[in-house]
């Protein structure tokens, strides 16, 4: 029997979800202006609200979540310096090379249980402070997890790998794409999770139905520097 689209559940990513009706009239009517000049109110009040979610000073949008991810990345680094990520993130595994490419960091993984690892791993990973190494500069989690199935990070395991982070003086990032399903699943609001980060990416294109988008949000220097 042929179904009306409308009634269709397509499972095979949250990435095919498409506008609804309201969405789209809205789009249609968006106030809209030049972005270099700041003059796009419509894009202004998407990064401060996007802010204010995240409990952060400001927040910039981007076309992808990738974009995001990797504008951190970069931000947050020097060439030579290496970040220690899962081995499933999606920062690592699905980016193409990204970090090398664009930031020319190391990546040095640590095996986690469906994308979840602890402050031990964090020191398991550390390099020794001497110049034979590249320098330990940034901790990324995935929330929830892609390859992990989905799989959400209790707020104590996150609070203890920033706590580990910060004791060695390093910068912690939140992939956070699928934060808003982490916070809808826990009750935790967004910015609790957030607090632990200096920085944070979300996708308005991942189960909110926005055909398109993210942001990274952190401190309105880091922002700004993201920007440039
Ligand atoms: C956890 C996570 N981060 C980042 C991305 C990248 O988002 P985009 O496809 O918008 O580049 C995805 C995409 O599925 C993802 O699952």
């Amino acid at each position: 029997m042929r179904q009306e689209t409308s009634q269709v559940i397509d499972l095979r990513s949250d990435t095919v979800t498409k506008p609804t009706p309201a969405m789209r009239e809205a789009m249609a009517r968006a106030e809209v202006g030049d972005d270099v000049f700041g003059d796009d109110p419509t894009v202004r009040q998407l990064e401060s609200r996007t802010a204010e979610v995240l409990g952060k000073e400001a927040a910039l949008f981007v076309p992808s979540g990738t974009m995001a991810n990797q504008l951190a990345v970069r931000c947050h680094t020097e060439p030579g310096d290496e970040v220690l990520v899962e081995a499933n993130a999606h920062l690592y595994y699905y980016e193409s090379g990204a970090p090398a490419a664009l930031s020319g960091v190391m990546c040095r993984c640590m095996n986690g249980q469906r994308g979840i690892f602890s402050g031990a791993d964090v020191e398991a990973a550390l390099r020794p402070a001497d110049q034979h190494f590249p320098r330990t500069r940034l901790v990324c989690l995935e929330n929830t997890h892609n390859r992990g199935g989905g799989k959400n990070w209790p707020i104590e395991q996150i609070r203890e790998v920033a706590a580990t982070a910060r004791k060695h003086g390093l910068q912690l990032h939140l992939d956070g794409a699928r934060l808003w399903n982490a916070s809808v699943a826990t009750g935790v609001p967004e910015r609790e999770y957030a607090a632990h980060f200096d920085t944070v990416s979300v996708c308005y294109s991942k189960g909110l139905g926005a055909p398109v988008g993210s942001a990274l949000a952190g401190p309105r220097v880091f922002v700004e520097r993201a920007r440039r």
